[in-house]
């Protein structure tokens, strides 16, 4: 599959009148973590993650008629402001997307965006993002060009062009669980779009993620660099195999509500995302002593209580604590009384699973 796998048409007239398009795009947690590329974000290995509910991503988009064709024209709105810093990451894509939205040539675009989450929370806002322009622009192809496409070739162009943006952000087009990345233990998985995970023990529809703020500061390393540092990493080999018997591993624990299993892979996983970064060339640290000392006790907690409880981290410092629907009174004691007791931030996002993006407008 290539980008003409989706062939675009060309406005066949000049556009009239404002034609806008909304939708409500969630992030992700990604449970085996996506850590080294190819170009175009091909990823290295398969990833597996869970789409959340209350962070996400609200984007209108909306095509101007424009006089004259030639280069993506775009004014970029970001929380009510207007933003040229990320604006130039979404020009890139959008001029790398012309040939299957050829009338974004032929059109002025207004990009209006903002996140219910805020910046720097530990929470990837690229996936919410690109997520949900990826959702616009099909959307208004199809109002544009009349193109019809059913709701599963829709979500799988979204997914496509979305990767093309930012990788993460092609697991965000569905509910629930997905898959990114070609294994062989789930029919139909690819490294060009995500899919969705469809064996599921209910157990695991109830699956919170808490965010625990360590810090709000921009991290020092973005994850664009963190990817290119797996060229040549000295560990690049173990770890593809490693991934890949951890999603197999994985979707077996979540089919049959096997809670031990994705405690172990879980925390496997994100110990190996920083471990990845420490030992890289040029290695680096995101993790900071706050982190340590929750994830200790997040670990300790486990033992003297035998409750559900397992962490994974993004690439950042914050903490994401995954636990059970049946555990929640329990979880937010330990949060108030133990875990963020001493945090100077004392914040937390409190979020859960989820069931994919909404059509607003
Ligand atoms: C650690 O999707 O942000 O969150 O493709 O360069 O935009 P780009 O990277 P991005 O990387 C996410 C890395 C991660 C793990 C994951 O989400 O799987």
């Amino acid at each position: 599959m290539t980008n003409s796998d989706f062939p675009g048409s060309e406005l066949t007239s000049v556009l009239a009148e404002p034609v806008s398009v909304s939708w409500q795009s969630p992030s992700n947690i990604a449970l085996v973590k996506y850590w080294g590329k190819t170009w175009r974000q091909l990823p290295v290995n398969p990833s597996l993650s869970m789409t959340l509910s209350k962070a996400f991503t609200e984007t209108r988009l909306t095509a101007l008629p424009r006089i004259t064709e030639g280069s993506v024209e775009l004014d970029f709105w970001f929380e009510g402001k207007q933003n040229t810093a990320f604006g130039e990451r979404i020009i890139k894509f959008l001029q790398s997307v012309t040939d299957i939205f050829p009338w974004l040539s032929q059109v002025a675009l207004k990009l209006e965006t903002h996140n219910t989450f805020p910046h720097s929370a530990g929470i990837a806002s690229s996936a919410s993002a690109f997520s949900a322009l990826a959702l616009c622009l099909c959307s208004l192809d199809m109002e544009l060009n009349g193109v019809l496409l059913d709701e599963t070739e829709f979500r799988q162009k979204a997914s496509y062009v979305a990767r093309l943006g930012s990788g993460s952000a092609c697991r965000s087009l569905f509910p629930g669980f997905t898959v990114w990345g070609k294994s062989k233990a789930l029919a139909g998985s690819s490294d060009l779009l995500a899919v969705l995970v469809s064996e599921i023990h209910p157990v695991f529809t109830k699956l919170k993620d808490t965010i625990l703020i360590v810090t709000d500061k921009e991290k020092p390393v973005s994850s664009s660099e963190g990817h290119s540092r797996m060229i040549g990493h000295p560990f690049a080999e173990a770890r593809i195999k490693q991934a890949t018997r951890n999603t197999a591993d994985l979707l077996e624990a979540m089919k049959t509500g096997n809670k031990n299993d994705f405690i172990r892979i879980v925390e496997n996983e994100a110990f190996t995302l920083h471990a990845l970064m420490m030992t890289s060339d040029n290695g680096f640290m995101l993790m900071h002593p706050e982190t340590v000392r929750i994830i200790s006790r997040i670990q300790e907690i486990r033992k003297e209580t035998g409750l559900d409880i397992c962490f994974t981290l993004d690439a950042g410092p914050n903490v994401h604590l995954l636990y059970f629907e049946d555990q929640i009174e329990q979880v937010n004691k330990l949060i108030v009384e133990d875990l963020l007791k001493n945090n100077e931030q004392n914040m937390r996002i409190d979020d859960f699973y989820g069931k994919g993006p909404v059509k607003i407008g």
